[in-house]
């Protein structure tokens, strides 16, 4: 009997032991190949000699001093390596220890920067339905994922949302990208307006929407957009690269690619890349000097924030990344990838959907895909997938609600940048074979 209190106490896991390269292997000996990095984590794969090394090293040498009396040289150094890959105005780095904690942080600093501004009326939040912004409150509050927030609604942050930008759904027919976008843009400008124009804070949003959606991409320049209608009313723009960032969708930042530069951005995931808990918060100049220059001091910090061993470990990633040819390998891998998974299953006739960027894409399940109807979330589709996968030696992410929270199913990939063309044969063949024992019986159904 186990003292866990599991993730899903009903459920039995296998007892992961090792890690070896892309592949963890549980007490049975059994080998599982990692195509998400298990939520969009381990970038590296499981034993990279390098990090690994690392971490020792600074565990020998200095494990933790709290960073209310002392700086440490790895969190120093790797403040400097993530604002040397940064757009500027983006000059500093506030360290947590996850997701989550990097979206409270920069949630309060939004708060915190226009009280020491002289607006202390700017208080809501919007975000966009379907988002996760992580499982503390503040984040709780500004993603939109209904299902995950409707127990905890009494407990929430005022926060509202508006639509995500979801072209295979929401894009309307004969629509371009571009009318999209702007459409999009005027609705956020229309809430702000609702709100009053003066009492709004920040617009959160995923660059590339992760967990919930399944690797879907904003369409060209809507973030332009968004941008534009943030600055006409002052109010901040944060994005959550907490997944889709840090080379995930083949750039450092996700952000890089739609042409604009947020005031605030949450990494954590490949920040780390598993080999310890870490998230940063990257802050810029403005808001930096209002606070610096005001009360000089930032009223939030967590015991563990700028861990040594953990910005050693992270540290050393980025190394990986940049000096190595890691980040490189991105872009021509996920190229390939998307070349087998259409060759695959782009005829499916119950995949509605491919997409994604880099190492990060997604496949969207559907039960009809000429008018895109989802299978019944009764069927639990996407929960068989993931048992089937893990029987087949994959580990994918699948997840339900991706419509509204309940209806729709789709599989998010997330493989680690040091797979080889093999493994990528491995991935498709073993995510087809789970795909076809779940969906033949949800069809009979
Ligand atoms: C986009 C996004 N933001 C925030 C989080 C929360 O991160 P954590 O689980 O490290 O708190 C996640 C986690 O899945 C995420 O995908």
């Amino acid at each position: 009997m186990t003292r866990v209190f599991h993730r899903n106490p009903r459920e039995a896991y296998p007892v992961a032991v090792r890690g070896e390269g892309a592949y963890l292997i549980d007490r049975e000996g059994k080998r599982y190949l990692d195509a998400s990095g298990g939520a969009a984590v381990s970038c590296l794969g499981h034993s990279d000699a390098a990090v690994v090394k690392a971490i020792q090293e600074q565990l020998a040498r200095l494990p933790f001093a709290h960073t209310s009396f002392f700086t440490n040289e790895p969190m120093e150094a790797l403040a400097d390596a993530l604002v040397a890959h940064a757009p500027a105005p983006l000059e500093k780095v506030y360290f947590v220890s996850g997701g989550s904690e990097a979206i409270e942080a920069a949630l309060k600093l939004a708060r915190q920067y226009f009280v020491e501004k002289g607006e202390p009326q700017r208080r809501y939040l919007i975000g966009r339905r379907q988002s996760y912004h992580g499982n503390t409150l503040g984040a709780l509050a500004v993603g939109g994922n209904a299902w995950r927030r409707k127990q905890f609604e009494p407990l929430l942050v005022e926060a509202t949302h508006v639509s995500p930008c979801y072209a295979y759904r929401g894009r309307h027919a004969g629509e371009s990208d571009t009318a999209y976008g702007e459409r999009l843009a005027a609705e956020l400008d229309a809430e702000i307006c609702r709100l009053g124009g003066d009492k709004v804070m920040a617009f959160v949003a995923e660059t590339v929407v992760g967990a919930t959606l399944g690797a879907v991409l904003p369409v060209a320049g809507y973030f332009k957009r968004v941008r534009e209608v943030c600055d006409r009313h002052g109010v901040l723009l944060i994005l959550d690269e907490v997944m889709c960032g840090m080379g995930r969708c083949g750039t450092l930042y996700a952000f890089e690619q739609e042409g604009v530069v947020p005031d605030l951005v949450a990494v954590a995931k490949g920040l780390g890349a598993g080999y310890q808990p870490i998230g940063a918060t990257l802050v810029a100049k403005h808001i930096y000097d209002t606070i610096v220059s005001g009360s000089g001091f930032f009223q939030h910090g967590h015991t563990y924030l700028g861990h040594a061993a953990a910005c050693a470990g992270a540290l050393a990633v980025q190394r990986r990344l940049h000096d190595d040819g890691l980040l490189a390998r991105v872009n021509p891998l996920g190229s390939l990838l998307e070349k087998k998974l259409r060759a695959a299953l782009g005829n499916h006739p119950h995949v509605g959907d491919i997409r994604g960027r880099g190492l990060f894409w997604g496949v969207e399940l559907v039960s009809d895909r000429a008018s895109k109807a989802p299978f019944d979330p009764k069927l639990r589709v996407h929960a068989r997938v993931k048992k089937e996968a893990l029987k087949a030696g994959l580990m994918c992410y699948p997840m339900g609600g991706t419509l509204d929270g309940v209806q729709g199913d789709h599989v998010l990939l997330a493989p680690p940048f040091i797979l080889e063309e093999a493994q990528l044969d491995e991935l498709v063949s073993k995510l087809g074979t789970a795909l076809e024992a779940v969906l033949k019986s949800a069809v009979a159904a």
